[in-house]
């Protein structure tokens, strides 16, 4: 039986919604507060962890396979291998602030965001000094109330970007979710996670 590490909130949804469609599970599972459930029709046991995690399970071997934003991936340079895109939690890593002039080029500008390394690494391609204000969330707050001049994050609807009067000023990525595995598991499960591949290859 392969481990899977499943993302909770709006990703571990779509997850689990696809994993029924594909037939890959044949029950629709519904997690609720146990964070550990086996299903034996697919021959999978489900961990269902933070966002933030998966890649953690995964690369330390606790599980063979996870679900995880490719913003995670990009952000934490992780040593995992990348099984396929599953085309859902589909979003836009941007820079956001309350006006054109937030982003001012040449200047020292104050960034908050939870993607300190796609932060730096974005800034410095263009060559612009930029200090980090690490926040773990409700980053679309630190305009508003001058913690920082922009922001980088995700956004999916841009509701919260417009209900915070924020505007996008530059797109860094396009995110999706990836089924990912840790390179140990995926020799000794090969012909399991490619029977997996393929039943989640749309
Ligand atoms: C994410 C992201 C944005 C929001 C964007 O936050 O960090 O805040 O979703 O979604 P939208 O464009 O559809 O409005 P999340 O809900 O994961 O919570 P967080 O603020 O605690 O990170």
């Amino acid at each position: 039986m392969m481990t899977c590490a499943i993302p909770t909130g709006r990703l571990g949804k779509q997850t689990l919604d696809l994993l029924f469609d594909q037939r890959v599970t044949t029950t629709l599972i519904e997690p609720g507060r146990q964070l550990q459930i086996e299903d034996e029709a697919s021959n999978l046991t489900f961990l269902f962890v933070k966002p933030s995690d998966v890649i953690t399970y995964v690369t330390s071997g606790l599980a063979d396979i996870g679900i995880v934003g490719s913003d995670l991936i990009e952000e934490t340079k992780a040593d995992i291998y990348e099984l396929l895109d599953l085309n859902i939690g589909k979003c836009r890593m941007i820079v956001a602030g309350l006006n054109e002039n937030a982003y001012v080029e040449n200047d020292h500008i104050v960034v908050s965001t939870k993607f300190i390394n796609t932060a730096k690494s974005f800034f410095k391609t263009r060559n612009q000094t930029v200090e980090i204000k690490p926040l773990n969330g409700s980053v679309e707050l630190a305009p508003m109330i001058l913690l920082s001049d922009v922001i980088v994050d995700i956004t999916e609807t841009g509701t919260t970007l417009k209900e915070n009067g924020l505007k996008i000023l530059d797109t860094i990525s396009d995110v999706s979710a990836r089924l990912i595995c840790n390179q140990a598991s995926f020799y000794l499960n090969r012909k399991e996670m490619d029977t997996l591949k393929e039943r989640l290859s749309l």
